[in-house]
């Protein structure tokens, strides 16, 4: 089995939208947000979005697993690179989006909100790198490809000496932990005002700016 970590493309999208779909189904609020899995002709708001972010932002960096024994895409992260302070005009900026053919509107806009105002809460427009999506394929899960995407990202905030963030889901949660990140607040949702039960929670999580390594300390290892 390899495994490797390669920059996707914009052929890639269709594939990598299965994957995101997929990864969550069995999520209650997903399946709120999008009551159907929109079919390959109904995605064109998030095809718009991620060839935009692949071929026009500089720092927006889209990574996929493929595992070279079948020659097949099985993860995807997408990471935001930001190595300098971004003007308020940037990072405040919410822009309505537009969302694939079936999502139910109110609830995907509620959510898109509450990780906007946190993102802009928390770091505002400090450098920092921020992992925006990880996931893989149901199938091919706890094989290594989601540690592999997230460290991806953490070497490059380690080499910048970047502070990281993210918002994670109860399933991402303990791996975010084991690399270091901590809680610092949660997102709650009330699902029930959407026909659901409970309360659904994103961790939202930050990993300090990493101390360079100095020549004598380099045998320590960062996790
Ligand atoms: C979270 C996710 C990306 C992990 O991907 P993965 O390739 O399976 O992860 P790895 O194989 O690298 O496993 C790393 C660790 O993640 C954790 N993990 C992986 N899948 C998990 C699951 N389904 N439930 C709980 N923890 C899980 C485990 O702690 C694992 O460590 P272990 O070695 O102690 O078992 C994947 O489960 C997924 O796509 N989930 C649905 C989408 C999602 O919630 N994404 C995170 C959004 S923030």
């Amino acid at each position: 089995m390899v495994l490797i970590v390669e920059r996707a493309q914009e052929t890639d999208i269709q594939r990598l939208l299965d994957i995101m779909y997929a990864a969550f189904s069995k999520d209650p609020w997903d399946r709120i947000m999008y009551p159907h899995i929109p079919a390959p002709e109904a995605r064109g708001a998030s095809i718009e979005r991620w060839r935009d972010e692949i071929s026009i932002d500089p720092t927006m960096h889209f990574m996929k697993v493929v595992d070279t024994d079948i020659g097949e895409i099985i993860a995807l992260a997408r990471w935001n690179v930001y190595e300098v302070e971004r003007p308020e005009s940037e990072w405040k900026s919410t822009k309505p989006r537009n969302w694939d053919i079936g999502a139910n509107v109110e609830a995907a806009n509620e959510f898109y909100n509450a990780v906007c105002e946190s993102r802009q809460n928390f770091m505002g427009g400090k450098p920092h790198c921020r992992l925006n999506m990880l996931v893989c394929d149901p199938q091919h899960q706890r094989r290594g490809a989601g540690r592999m995407l997230l460290h991806w990202g953490l070497n490059r905030a380690d080499n910048l000496v970047l502070e990281a963030y993210l918002e994670a889901s109860s399933e991402g949660h303990h791996l975010y932990q084991s690399a270091g990140f901590e809680d610092v607040g949660t997102l709650d949702i009330d699902m029930t005002k959407y026909g659901g039960h409970g309360i659904h929670q994103h961790f939202v999580m930050t990993r300090a700016a990493q101390k360079p390594h100095s020549p004598k300390s380099a045998s320590g290892s960062i996790p």
